[in-house]
C-alpha cells in the first residue's frame, strides 16, 4: 500500500467551500486564563480560502441540541492548510464553555462558511489603524498576520485594550512582528496592572487624547474596530467629535446591538406595522402560522415548533438563511447575506419580517 505523500502543492488540493464542512481539531492552545485557540484542518486535506477578517459558524452538539456559534478566523489565509479560531470562555454560557470542555485534538465539528465583510480587502488603504478590545482582537490578528506573511509592510497602528497585561491575547507574536517591521506600531492599553509586575504602558480607557498620542496621523488611516458595544461607541464618539471621515471607519460586533433587530435603521420602503396581521406558509413542512408584521420569521417558526438553525440572531452570520417563494418581506441585516442571494429570493430569518402573506421553502 502506498503512503499518502507528505507534501502536495496547493493547486493539487481542492479548496474548502462555503457548504457545510467537517473540521478536525489539530491543536488547542491556551492564550490567557480564559482564552484558547482551536486549530482545525480539513479531514479531506482541502485548503482554506477566505479573506483576513472573515468568520465561520460552528455547529455544536450541546446537551442533545445543535446550537450554532460564529467565530472569526484568527489565522491568516497566507497559511491555508489550517484555520484557527480564538475563543473567550463566557461564564454561564453554552457554546464557548462546550468548546473549552469538549473539544480536543481529534474532535470533529461541522462548520459553515467562511463569510463576513469585515476585511481590509474591501477597503484598500495606505495606512491602517486596527483597534480592538478583548477577543475583538481576532479579526485584527488575521489581517496583521496576512500583511506580515505577505511581506507587505503596510503602515499599521495596532491598538489592543485588555483588562490586565496577562489578558492580552497574542502579545508575544505581535511584539515579534512589531520588532521586525518598523511600520507596524503596537500599543497596549490596560485597565489595571497585574499584581507584583510592573506595567509601563498605557493605562485606562481609550479616549481621543490617547488616540492622538498613539496614532497622531489617525486622520490618514482607514480604521477597523472590534470589541464590546460600549468600547466601539466610545471610539465612534471620539472620532465623530474630532471630525474624522466615518466612511473610513469599519466595525464588527460579536453581540447584537442593543435593541436589535427592531431598532436598527429601517430603510424607508415597507415598514412593518405592529397592528397588521401576516401569515407565513412553510411549504415543505405544510404548516401555516398567523402572526404580526413585526414578528421575525425565526420567532414565528420557533413558535410552531419548526427549527431554523440560527447563530448570532442579528443578521451577521448567515446561518438562518431561508428561501422566500412568494410574498413581500422586510429585512434589515448586518452583512450576513450577499446581494446575489437576495436576488435569488433568500432572506435571513432572524431579521426578516413578513408583510401580508409569505410562502417559504421550508
Ligand atoms: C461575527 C462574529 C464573530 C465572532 N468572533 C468571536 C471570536 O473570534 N471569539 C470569541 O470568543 N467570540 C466570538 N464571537 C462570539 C461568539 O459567537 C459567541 O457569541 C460567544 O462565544 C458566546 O457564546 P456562548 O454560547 O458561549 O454564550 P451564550 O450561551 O450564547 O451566552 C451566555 C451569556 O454570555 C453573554 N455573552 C455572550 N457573548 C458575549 C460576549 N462576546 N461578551 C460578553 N458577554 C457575552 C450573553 O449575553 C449571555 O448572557 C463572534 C460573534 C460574531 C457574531
Ligand atoms: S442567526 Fe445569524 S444571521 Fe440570522
Amino acid at each position: 500500500m502506498s503512503a499518502q505523500p507528505l507534501y502536495r502543492h496547493l493547486d493539487e488540493l481542492p479548496p474548502w467551500n462555503d457548504q457545510s464542512q467537517v473540521l478536525e481539531c489539530v491543536a488547542v492552545l491556551p492564550e490567557t486564563h480564559n482564552v484558547k485557540t482551536f486549530c482545525f484542518k480539513s479531514p479531506d486535506e482541502s485548503w482554506f480560502r477566505y479573506l483576513p477578517g472573515q468568520f465561520i459558524t460552528l455547529e455544536l452538539p450541546v446537551g442533545g441540541d445543535c446550537i450554532h456559534r460564529t467565530y472569526t478566523l484568527s489565522s491568516s489565509p497566507s497559511r491555508p492548510l489550517l484555520i484557527c479560531i480564538t475563543v473567550k470562555r463566557q461564564p454561564e454560557s453554552l457554546g464557548s464553555r462546550w468548546l473549552f470542555d469538549e473539544v480536543d485534538v481529534g474532535s470533529r465539528l461541522k462548520a459553515y462558511g467562511p463569510a463576513g465583510i469585515f476585511s481590509f480587502h474591501h477597503h484598500a488603504a495606505e495606512k491602517y489603524l486596527f483597534v480592538s478590545a478583548g477577543s475583538g482582537i481576532t479579526p485584527m490578528m488575521s489581517m496583521a498576520r496576512w500583511l506580515f506573511d505577505n511581506g507587505r509592510h503596510s503602515d499599521v497602528t495596532f491598538i489592543n485594550c485588555a483588562r490586565r497585561p496577562s489578558e492580552i491575547i497574542f502579545r508575544a507574536e505581535l511584539e515579534r512582528m512589531a520588532a521586525r517591521v518598523p511600520s507596524f506600531n503596537l500599543a497596549w492599553i490596560v485597565s489595571e496592572a497585574d499584581p507584583y509586575s510592573v506595567w509601563t504602558g498605557y493605562r485606562g480607557r481609550l479616549n481621543g487624547l490617547m488616540l492622538e498620542l498613539i496614532a497622531p496621523d489617525y486622520f490618514d488611516r482607514e480604521i477597523f474596530c472590534c470589541g464590546p458595544a460600549g468600547f466601539m461607541q466610545g471610539l465612534r464618539d471620539a472620532l465623530n467629535a474630532a471630525g474624522y471621515d466615518m466612511e473610513r471607519y469599519h466595525e464588527e460586533s460579536f453581540l447584537a446591538p442593543v435593541g436589535a433587530p427592531g431598532e436598527l435603521d429601517e430603510p424607508d420602503d415597507v415598514i412593518p406595522d405592529e397592528n397588521k396581521k401576516a401569515c407565513i406558509r412553510f411549504a415543505k413542512s405544510d404548516r401555516e402560522a398567523y402572526c404580526h408584521e413585526t414578528d421575525t420569521i425565526l420567532d414565528v417558526a420557533k413558535g410552531i415548533g419548526l427549527t431554523i438553525p440560527s447563530g448570532c440572531q442579528f443578521g451577521v452570520c448567515g446561518t438562518c438563511k431561508v428561501r422566500c417563494l412568494a410574498g413581500e418581506t422586510h429585512m434589515v441585516h448586518n452583512g450576513g447575506i450577499r446581494d446575489e442571494e437576495i436576488a435569488d429570493g433568500y432572506v435571513l430569518a432572524c431579521c426578516t419580517k413578513p408583510i401580508g402573506q409569505v410562502d417559504l421553502d421550508l
